[in-house]
């Protein structure tokens, strides 16, 4: 069977790497988070004294970096990342980070360089990617192409979870105001906002399980298979 290219794009707190990483795994494929190759930019930035304002250094930094992966200890569990051979897992999850994450991925220096990054690691199919751009940019004849959203509560609220279990103190209003933030930067920059590909799957994952969702998916692209 021919191995597809699956883009998964949609906002903060949607889901997509709980579900991208199981349906990666259902299927065989590689999975891939591009949102932490843009966190591990920034982090480099952030570390090497950057200015994240000057969009030339910080895409020169871009094109240097060396970002690679290797599985977590479970499907429940996010992928190591590494940044020139480092292990930066954890410190590219801080809401800090993401922030900065946000602001240097609308350098479109910082876009080219990951793009092409991105696409090196999907050229022979048997792929999941997620991100912003993956179903309009990075692959846009990738076989299946879902649009994963959840309502903006849902997504703070989870996320609001997600940083305590990591050990985090913040309240449930500063993660909705960071999360308005982030979303309005994502989806108004000027280079591969935040858009729904017009031939994507779009999936609301509200009080929806990640393997229901995973489900779905898996039917869709049986049905893209048969021709249905
Ligand atoms: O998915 P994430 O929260 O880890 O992404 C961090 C930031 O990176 C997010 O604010 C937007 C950006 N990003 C992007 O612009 N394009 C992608 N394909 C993935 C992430």
């Amino acid at each position: 069977m021919k191995p597809y290219t699956i883009a998964i794009d949609g906002p903060a707190g949607a889901g997509k790497s709980t579900v991208a990483r199981l349906l990666a795994t259902r299927l065989g494929y590689q999975y891939v988070d591009s949102g932490a190759m843009y966190r591990a930019v920034a982090l480099k930035v952030r570390g090497s004294g950057t200015d994240p304002e000057d969009s030339d250094a910080v895409s020169a930094l871009a094109r240097t970096v060396r970002i690679t992966f290797a599985p977590g200890d479970s499907d429940y569990t996010e992928q190591r990342v590494f940044l020139d051979n480092v292990d930066v897992s954890g410190e590219i999850r801080t809401p800090e980070i993401a922030s900065l994450a946000s602001v240097v991925s609308a350098i479109p220096g910082v876009r080219t360089a990951l793009v092409t990054n991105q696409q090196s690691l999907g050229t022979q199919g048997g792929v999941v990617m997620e991100g912003r751009d993956i179903g309009t940019v990075v692959f846009p004849h990738a076989e299946l192409k879902v649009f994963l959203t959840a309502s903006a509560d849902e997504r703070a609220s989870r996320r609001h979870k997600d940083i305590l279990a990591r050990g985090g103190d913040t309240t449930v209003e500063a993660v909705r105001a960071d999360q308005d933030e982030r979303d309005a930067r994502d989806c108004g920059r000027a280079v591969s906002p935040l858009t729904v590909a017009q031939d994507a799957v779009e999936i609301i994952s509200d009080g929806k399980d990640p393997e229901v969702i995973v489900n779905e998916i898996v039917h869709l692209l049986d049905a893209e298979r048969s021709g249905t």
